[in-house]
């Protein structure tokens, strides 16, 4: 009996967030706390020549003050998990690799003394030529052991070279894709405190087990020592997924002075020691026969890393499952630059990967004189081509059906700069897109009391994507009551285990362990005879269920744009933007739209505005701030609209559901770009489309 699955419930913790009344990290009230500050390398490249604490020292309020030269040796170097765990430079060494590079910890009493304590610290450097970007010469490309999703960076089928060569036509072009940085509106925070020996952390994390996991091995201490609490997130978009050196020297600072200590990131150092979706640069080519069919594709893609750990874009795994092509050979490197390491950033992979194929495809559709939706469907994949397997479901054909109808693609007339609105040039444009579904393991625990009441509990995360109130309609649905009757209760290790909410992979893990333990909760109600006798308890483990193992698991997407530019200025307005998505059943359809158009959003970003410059002489973070870094606000955004078709996968897990949160950035920068194709005749290969790349 469905009761509640599908409805637009408002979130149920909007009001707490409305009054300021939801906790975040550095809200927790702690007493007795002192303030960490991170000092930030000035340098990019060289090495601490000396460092001189002693005015800090002095600073009135100041409790503590550590440098390379001081601080205790902690673990940076704790790997396990491929992509998450990030390798942590923890003032262990006088060597810079990066801007801001923390290169002192200062604790005091208040903020404004610690401030106060970091500007009187002076450093001296003796600095070397940094690699500011992977075109210098001295950044070599290597092949990594893996990409950040733990797959070969290399990927072969047929003879694609072979294939090109026997083909009709040939398309290849080079697209570059900048460095962007996550800024949820939430920093970076930590409160860290020690009591005998366990650690106490209220973090802004991505994963609660996967903080404690972390911070255990840093401090080699046992996982049961550290308690991580997290019941409210602001954002996070991947850069909150892994664990990075403030949380761990939150904890050092702790450790060292006996006090509980919060440490925030100033937003500057969100640009440097939070990971950033890596620059790239993707060569895609395409053999295919005249009349559109595919015949080979080669997509070669080089992202920058840092000097001392790798993390890969995976942008060519959408790339070899997309369309139905017999040859193809994907292959992924890394150049090394004096930067920190890239990170996960929403969609990682999909997003760079899909904005280069489909506007290769776009290209090639005008090369071919076809429609690009026609193009799509001569290439339509009715298995997955990579893994060789079939799809649980997809409705990719019924989503571009769907958008094209809903958008009004008819109205397009092929030809660049033909369609007009005065003096501005009108370009529509689409593109597709999907996104892996994959299970984490995750664990819930389900407790009626007498009354009927129930309260849910997982070590699970709300980011914003709304966990609390799907995750408790899941519970309602099973459990046939009002969800006004069911509390979820998260962001806590003292709970049943989950992984990191990323991934797009809550509701499909930790929503199939609540049910399961809501169905165990049921049997438990139907065995028991008489009047209730206090409180049921129900727990349930959840693993990728064998009956997905012989199935490819997608959210497939189709992205339709229009956009009006300035001719003569060419600033480029999206006036509309319509995405239909393909992502199984629909816990609330409330919260599902406002995660497709908060990532389509994202993509105007990623089309349009986004973009971190490294001065090219110093490989320092020019934009550091909200101000210079330009993102996507409301006068940038016009009518945007998503709609999911809302087919169960019975084959993806328990409840139907295929990932929401990462699926409407995938292929909406692309739909973009091409809709700015269209309008201008000019093609921009690399993004962000900016008026002077337009004039
Ligand atoms: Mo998201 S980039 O999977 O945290």
């Amino acid at each position: 009996m469905t009761v509640v699955i599908g409805e637009g419930l408002t979130r149920v913790d909007a009001e707490a967030k409305v009054r300021g009344t939801a906790t975040y990290a550095a809200e927790h009230r702690i007493d007795g706390l002192a303030h960490a500050l991170i000092v930030p390398s000035r340098i990019a490249r060289g090495r601490i020549e000396q460092i001189d604490i002693a005015a800090a020292q002095r600073v009135p309020g100041v409790i503590a003050v550590l440098t390379h030269e001081s601080a205790p040796h902690l673990n940076g170097e704790i790997t396990g998990r491929p992509g998450l765990d990030k390798k942590l430079l923890l003032l262990n060494s006088a060597e810079i690799v990066h801007d801001r590079q923390p290169v002192a910890l200062i604790v005091a009493e208040t903020l404004a003394a610690a401030h106060e304590g970091a500007a009187a610290i002076d450093v001296r450097y003796a600095i070397e030529s940094p690699l500011a970007t992977i075109d210098d010469p001295r950044a070599t490309e290597s092949l990594p052991p893996q990409t950040a999703h733990g797959e070969s960076p290399e990927n072969v089928r047929g003879d694609a070279a072979a294939a090109r060569d026997a083909s009709d036509v040939i398309f290849s072009a080079t697209y570059t894709t900048p460095v962007e940085n996550h800024n949820p509106i939430e920093p970076h925070a930590t409160i860290a405190r020690w009591d005998d020996g366990t650690l106490t952390i209220y973090d802004a994390t991505q994963g609660v087990f996967e903080t404690r996991r972390k911070l255990a091995g840093v401090f080699g201490i046992p996982a049961e020592q550290v308690h991580v609490i997290s019941p409210y997130v602001g954002g996070g978009f991947g850069n909150k997924g892994s664990v990075w050196e403030h949380q761990a020297l939150a904890a050092l600072a702790a450790r060292e002075t006996g006090r509980p200590v919060k440490l925030v990131l100033p937003r500057d150092q969100m640009f440097s020691n939070t990971g950033h979706r890596p620059y790239t640069t993707q060569t895609i080519t395409f053999g295919a026969r005249a009349d559109g069919t595919l015949t080979s594709l080669e997509h070669d893609i080089i992202g920058d890393t840092s000097m001392y750990d790798v993390f890969i874009e995976s942008s060519g795994e959408y790339t070899a499952m997309a369309y139905a092509v017999p040859n193809a050979i994907v292959r992924h490197r890394y150049a090394r630059i004096n930067v920190g390491t890239p990170t996960f950033m929403r969609a990682p992979g999909e997003a760079t990967g899909s904005y280069v194929i489909e506007s290769a495809l776009d290209e090639l559709a005008v090369t071919l004189d076809l429609d690009p939706i026609e193009l799509r469907l001569r290439n339509y994949a009715e298995t997955d081509p990579d893994k060789d397997k079939p799809f649980s479901t997809k409705y990719l054909r019924e989503c571009y059906a769907r958008g094209a109808e809903r958008f009004g693609w008819d109205r397009r007339d092929p030809r660049p700069r033909s369609m007009r609105d005065g003096r501005l040039l009108i370009g529509l444009g689409m593109a597709g897109g999907s996104y892996p579904s994959q299970i984490f393991n995750a664990s819930a625990s389900v407790t009626m009391n007498a009354a009927g009441d129930v309260i849910v509990r997982s070590g699970t995360q709300e980011i914003g994507q709304g966990s609390y109130t799907a995750i408790a309609q899941i519970a309602a649905d099973e459990l046939g009551i009002d969800p006004s009757r069911v509390r979820m209760e998260l962001g806590d290790t003292a709970f049943p285990r989950a992984m990191n909410s990323g991934g797009s992979t809550t509701i499909a893990s930790v929503g199939s362990a609540v049910a399961l333990a809501c169905r165990d909760l049921k049997r438990q109600l139907a065995a028991r005879t008489g009047a209730p006798a206090g409180d049921l308890t129900a727990h349930a483990d959840f693993e990728e269920p064998d009956k997905r193992k012989g199935y490819s698991c997608n959210s497939f997407a189709a992205q339709f744009a229009e956009v009006a530019v300035d001719p003569d200025f060419g600033t480029v307005r999206v006036r509309r933007m319509y995405g239909v998505f393909d992502v199984g059943r629909v816990i609330n359809a409330r919260l599902a739209r406002s995660q497709f158009i908060g990532a389509m959003t994202m993509g105007i970003g990623m089309a349009l505005l986004e973009q971190t410059f490294l001065d090219p002489r110093t490989a320092r973070v020019m934009n550091a701030n909200l101000a210079d870094y330009k993102l996507p606000v409301n006068t940038d955004v016009g009518e945007i609209e998503a709609e999911a078709l809302g087919y169960p996968d019975e084959i993806a897990n328990e409840i139907g559901t295929k990932p929401i949160g990462e699926i409407g950035i995938c292929g909406a920068a692309a739909a973009i770009a091409n809709a700015v194709y269209h309008a201008t005749g000019k093609r921009v290969r690399d993004l962000p489309i900016t008026p002077a790349k337009l004039r």
